[in-house]
C-alpha cells in the first residue's frame, strides 16, 4: 500500500507524464490513470476489486490522497467556483466514487438534474437506461441456489425519507435493519423536497396562532385527490401529521417556520427556520438517526425480486450489487420504501399518454423497478394513472421551484404579461393553467421582500435562474413582456392585497404586496413531479395482494404506494406522507418479526 506522501508524489508525476503527453498513452478512466502508480492495490484491497458496494476502501484511498469532500470544497472556494460539485443538497457521506469512476466514464451525478457545466476529467455525459429487474436470469438463479449471504429482522429496500423513518422505527421497536439503495447517494427523492411538510394542530402553528384541525386536513386532502383517496388512509396520515413533527424534532429537526402550499385551506407546510429547504434537512437526520441506530446502509445496492416461501411468506431479497454481483439477504420482513417512477418518462406516458416527452423534477433513481419488484411477488397496485405536474419547474436550470414561492407572494404572470390562475390553486388546475399560455409557459414574479422571505430562493439565484430588474419596468423590458401590462398587473395584485380579496382569480392568501424593489422573475413550465398511485396498502402498511389479503411479511411505505394522495396530491402532504406511513411501516414489520 502507498502512503499519502507517495501517492500524492506518485500522483502528482503521473499527471505530469499525462499532462506532457510524452510518457503516457492518454488514460481512458480514473483506473488507467491511476494504474500508472501501482497495481490494483492502489485503489481496491486486493486483485479481486472491490470488497463492499459503498466501495468503503476505494473511497478511503481517494481521500488519502485527494482530502476529505470539506478539503475539496475548500478548494473550489479558492478557486472561486461559482457552484462547488463538493458542497451539495446531497445528504449522507457522499463517496468519491459517486461520480469518480474508476473502469467506466466518470459522471458528475448532479448533472443529472443540473445543466453545470464541470470539468470533471475522464468524464463522460449524463446518460442512464432503465434495465429491467429481470435481466441475467441465470446468475440471478444462480444466486439464489448459492443460500443467504446475509440474515437480518427486517430488510428494506430505498434510502429516502420513507425507508430511513422505516429504519428508524424498526430499530426503536427491536429490529436489525438492512437498508438497501440502488444509487450511489442516498436520499432519493427527499432530497431534493423544498417546500415543506404538512400537519395538522402542531406546537408551531399553536406558537404562530395558526388555527388548524386534523379534520381540515382530512377535507382539503380527500377534496385535493378528487375524493378517491383511501380515507382510512388519509386520517392515519392527518392524525398523526403533528406527532411525526414532534418526532421529528426530538432528533434534532427543525420544523419551525410554517407556510402555505396549494390547496391548503391554512398555513400548514413545516419547514426549517427562515423556509429553508425542507428534504435535505429531514432526510439527513433521519440518515443520521439511522446510522446511529446501527442499520446497515448500503449503497449501489438495487433489489430485483423479493423472495418466499411455498406458502407466499417473505423469506428475504435477492439484491444485486453493483460491484460485487448477485446476492441473496434472509429476513422475515422486507419493507419497499422504493418511491415513484417520475424519472422513468417511458412508464409515465404508458398510464398518462399527455405526459410523454415531459422533463421531470426527480432524482435519477425514480424509475419504478421497485414497483416491478413487489408486482412480481403478487402486490396489487391502484390508481397508476395519476401522475402530477409540478406547475413551476425552470427549463434553464432543470429545478423545480417550490411552491412556498407563490405561498409567500409571487404571483404568477403570462408573456402578456397579465396572471390567469389563483398561483396557490391545487397543482393539477395550475399546470393545466400554464399549458395554456403562450409558450407553454409562464413566469414566477416576485419582489424583494418574497425573496427575503424564503432561504430556498437564494439557491435559486445562486443557479442562475432567476432575472432581477431594479424596477418592474426594467424586469418586464428583461423578460421581453409589454411593460404598461405588467406594471397594471402588479398594481392591481397589491390592490388586492390591500383589500383582502383577489377579485380576479380569487387567490385565497395574499401575504404581501409587491413594492420592494428589485423585482425578479422566474420562467416556468410544468413537470413530472409526483406518482400518486403504487402498491395497495393497509393502515398498518401492510401490503395487499390481488385477492384483498395481505402478503405476509411485506410492507411498504412512502410514494411507492397509492392511496394517500388520490387523483392529485397536495403540496407539502408527500414529506408528511413518507414520515408518517415510513414510521408506521418500520413499527409493524419489527411487530412481524417479533410475533414469527
Ligand atoms: P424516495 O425519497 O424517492 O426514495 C426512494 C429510494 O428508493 C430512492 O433513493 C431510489 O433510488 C430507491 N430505490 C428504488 N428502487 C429500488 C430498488 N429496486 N432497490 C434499491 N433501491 C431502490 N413533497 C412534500 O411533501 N413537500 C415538498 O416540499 C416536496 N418537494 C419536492 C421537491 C422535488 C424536487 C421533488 C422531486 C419532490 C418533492 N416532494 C415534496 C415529493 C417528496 O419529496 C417525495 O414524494 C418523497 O420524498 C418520496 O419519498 P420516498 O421515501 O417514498 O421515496
Ligand atoms: C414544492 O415545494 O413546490 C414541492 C412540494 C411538494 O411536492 O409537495
Amino acid at each position: 500500500m502507498f502512503s499519502a506522501t507517495l501517492k500524492r508524489t506518485s500522483l502528482a508525476l503521473a499527471l505530469s507524464g499525462f499532462i506532457a503527453g510524452s510518457a503516457y498513452a492518454a488514460p481512458e478512466v480514473l483506473a488507467d490513470f491511476h494504474q500508472e502508480m501501482g497495481d490494483c492495490s492502489t485503489c481496491h484491497v486486493s486483485k479481486k476489486g472491490p470488497t463492499d458496494d459503498n466501495l468503503t476502501h476505494e473511497n478511503q484511498q481517494c481521500t488519502s490522497c485527494h482530502g476529505t469532500m470539506d478539503d475539496m470544497a475548500a478548494q473550489d472556494a479558492e478557486k472561486k467556483l461559482k457552484v462547488s460539485p463538493h458542497k451539495s443538497h446531497l445528504i449522507g457521506e457522499i463517496a468519491c466514487t459517486s461520480c469518480h469512476k474508476g473502469h467506466e466514464k466518470s459522471v458528475a451525478y448532479c448533472d443529472a438534474c443540473h445543466s453545470f457545466d464541470f470539468d470533471l476529467p475522464f468524464a463522460g455525459k449524463w446518460e442512464r437506461k432503465f434495465v429491467p429487474i429481470d435481466v441475467n436470469k441465470d446468475a440471478q438463479e444462480k444466486a439464489i441456489a448459492a443460500g443467504p449471504r446475509d440474515t437480518t429482522d427486517v430488510v428494506i429496500v430505498g434510502s429516502g425519507g420513507a425507508g430511513l423513518a422505516a429504519a428508524v422505527s424498526a430499530h426503536n421497536n427491536g429490529a436489525k435493519v438492512i437498508l438497501l439503495e440502488k444509487e450511489p447517494v442516498a436520499g432519493g427523492n427527499t432530497k431534493l423536497a423544498a417546500g415543506g411538510m404538512n400537519a395538522a394542530e402542531t406546537q408551531f402553528q399553536a406558537k404562530l396562532g395558526i388555527k388548524d384541525k386534523v379534520s381540515t386536513m382530512i377535507d382539503d386532502t380527500m377534496k385535493g385527490g378528487r375524493n378517491i383517496n383511501d380515507p382510512a388512509l388519509v386520517k392515519e396520515l392527518a392524525q398523526n401529521s403533528s406527532d411525526s413533527i414532534d418526532w421529528l424534532t426530538s432528533m434534532g429537526a427543525d420544523m419551525s417556520d410554517i407556510g402555505r402550499m396549494g390547496g391548503a385551506s391554512v398555513n400548514r407546510s413545516h419547514r426549517p427556520t427562515g423556509g429553508a429547504g425542507v428534504g435535505a434537512h429531514v432526510a439527513q437526520v433521519l440518515y443520521n438517526a439511522a446510522v446511529k441506530s446501527g442499520a446497515d446502509i448500503r449503497l449501489n445496492s438495487r433489489v430485483v425480486r423479493i423472495l418466499e416461501d411455498a406458502a407466499g411468506n417473505v423469506t428475504g431479497v435477492l439484491v444485486e450489487g453493483k460491484y460485487t454481483g448477485y446476492y441473496v439477504i434472509k429476513s422475515k420482513a422486507v419493507i419497499m420504501a422504493t418511491g415513484g417512477f417520475g424519472k422513468n418518462n417511458d412508464r409515465v406516458a404508458k398510464y398518462d399518454p399527455a405526459l410523454k416527452g415531459f422533463a421531470a423534477t426527480n432524482h435519477p433513481g425514480a424509475t419504478g423497478d421497485g414497483l416491478d419488484v413487489a408486482l412480481a411477488a403478487g402486490a396489487d397496485t391502484r390508481d397508476l394513472k395519476y401522475i402530477q405536474a409540478h406547475p413551476t419547474w425552470s427549463p434553464v436550470g432543470g429545478v423545480m421551484v417550490t411552491e412556498a414561492v407563490r405561498g409567500n407572494g409571487a404571483i404568477l404572470v403570462n408573456r402578456e404579461g397579465k396572471r390567469f390562475v389563483n398561483e396557490i390553486t391545487t397543482r393539477d388546475k395550475a399546470s393545466a393553467a400554464i399549458l395554456k399560455q403562450t409558450g407553454a409557459s409562464a413566469f414566477l414574479v416576485f419582489d424583494d421582500s418574497v425573496r427575503k422571505s424564503l432561504k430556498k430562493i437564494e439557491n435559486y439565484i445562486h443557479l442562475g435562474i432567476v432575472t432581477e430588474g431594479k424596477t418592474v419596468k426594467e424586469l418586464a423590458e428583461k423578460m421581453n413582456m409589454p411593460v404598461p401590462a405588467l406594471e397594471k398587473t402588479i398594481a392591481s395584485y397589491n390592490g388586492f392585497v390591500k383589500t383582502g380579496k383577489d377579485t380576479e382569480f380569487a387567490r385565497p392568501n395574499l401575504p404581501r404586496d409587491l413594492v420592494s424593489a428589485p423585482y425578479y422573475a422566474i420562467e416556468v413550465k410544468p413537470a413530472v413531479h409526483h406518482s400518486m398511485g403504487g402498491l395497495k396498502i393497509d393502515t398498518k402498511a401492510e401490503v395487499m395482494n390481488k385477492k384483498g389479503s395481505t402478503i405476509k411479511g411485506l410492507f411498504a411505505a412512502g410514494e411507492a404506494t397509492g392511496g394517500v394522495h388520490g387523483a392529485n396530491r397536495l403540496g407539502g402532504n408527500a414529506i408528511s406522507d413518507i414520515v408518517t406511513f415510513g414510521r408506521i411501516a418500520g413499527k409493524s414489520a419489527a411487530e412481524f418479526v417479533k410475533a414469527k
